[in-house]
């Protein structure tokens, strides 16, 4: 047994006689041995050398062998113990076992009992040493993918972002690009765009989808870049004929936008239903009520209040006072009520968002 000659084991008892027997019965069985006479002695060693194995008297003068298997098992986990006593009481076995003890031995015992409780002793301890040590190792690799992991979902979300900012930046410059030929109100799509976020937040959307039809809106009147200049510079009214051209840019921005994204598809709804009124009397289809949808009424509203405060070239801006009974008086024929409430309830963040978006040289109403 050359591995069992390295083995060494802490022999505590008071009993000279009792430590001086099981020194010699374990030496002889090749472990090597240390005796104490007490549980102070027993800690002061366990301070300075490594034991695989305490054996413990249960009764020690000052210090119970209970106690001082505790105390083991706290402070040197990979110490396995035995407790050795004259006391043949279940009682006290249960506690010791309960206690972490690997071993429970009543004197007196045959020297076979005491040497096959040793060796199972060591064995289990160590396994139990080996699963240890798996648990870190698998804990550690646990900890490294976790890590690896969590790296991955930042750059995902940095991407996640990159690719938003340039969708975002793609959708302005195309809405810049339609709006260049007309002479609007230049920060029109900024506030008419967050009074539709407004509106989806009040309604109690998730921040994503708020996040959305913002963007969604800044697209409703893309199809007027299939209108012709004559109908779209025209200072004053259209004829029948020019006004049902210039009704086509709801057609024109649905087939523009028309796509499998749902940014794409808000888009494509809002300009086509924009111009819908709730009874019915809008265009392009004369959708009526609910059967106009919901980002549709949104935007109607949105689109409209911008338009009757800011000032274009063929008429002044309405402060806003005047704009809230103008809208009031569309409430269930031009607008949906009950958005439109949701709305007029908002007018201090409306006139923030007006605040925050002023046209640069001829500022919104307020
Ligand atoms: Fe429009």
């Amino acid at each position: 047994m050359q591995e069992a000659k390295k083995v060494r084991l802490l022999i505590v008892d008071d009993a000279q006689e009792a430590r001086e027997f099981l020194c010699t019965l374990l030496e002889m069985n090749g472990y090597v041995c240390v005796p104490a006479a007490g549980a102070a002695e027993a800690r002061d060693l366990l301070q300075q050398q490594v034991f695989e194995l305490a054996l413990c008297d249960v009764n020690l003068p000052g210090e119970s062998g209970l106690s001082l298997v505790r105390a083991i098992l706290a402070k040197h986990p990979d110490t396995a113990t035995i407790m050795v006593t004259a006391m043949d009481d279940q009682r006290i076995a249960d506690v010791a076992l309960e206690q972490g003890a690997y071993g429970y031995v009543i004197k007196p015992f045959e020297p076979n009992e005491i040497l096959i409780s040793v060796a199972n002793a060591l064995r289990r301890r160590k396994l139990e040493q080996e699963n240890r040590a798996n648990r870190e190792r698998l804990e550690q690799v646990v900890l490294a993918r976790t890590a690896e992991l969590r790296e991955t979902i930042v750059r995902l979300e940095q991407t996640e972002r990159a690719l938003r900012q340039a969708q975002e930046e793609a959708i302005q410059r195309l809405v810049m690009a339609a709006e260049f030929r007309e002479k609007g109100s230049p920060s029109h799509i900024q506030r008419m765009s967050r009074y539709c976020a407004l509106m989806a937040s009040r309604l109690g959307w998730a921040n994503e989808r708020c996040e959305l039809i913002r963007l969604a809106s800044t697209m409703h009147d893309i199809g007027k870049i299939g209108t012709p200049d004559e109908i779209v510079f025209k200072p004053d009214g259209f004829t029948p004929e020019e006004s049902r051209v210039m009704q086509q840019h709801t057609e024109i921005g649905r087939r523009l936008l028309s796509g499998s994204a749902e940014l794409l598809k808000v888009a494509s709804t809002i300009a086509w239903t924009h111009h819908e009124r709730f009874d019915g009397s809008g265009y392009p289809r004369g959708l009526v009520g609910e059967t106009i949808p919901l980002e549709g009424r949104i935007a109607a509203i949105a689109d409209a209040f911008d338009a009757i405060t800011t000032r274009r070239v063929y008429k002044q801006a309405l402060p806003v006072e005047q704009a809230v009974d103008v809208m009031r008086l569309g409430r269930g024929r031009h607008f949906d009520a009950q958005l439109l409430s949701l709305f007029l309830d908002s007018i201090d963040q409306v006139h923030a968002i007006q605040r925050q978006y002023p046209d640069p040289e001829r500022k919104a109403a307020s």
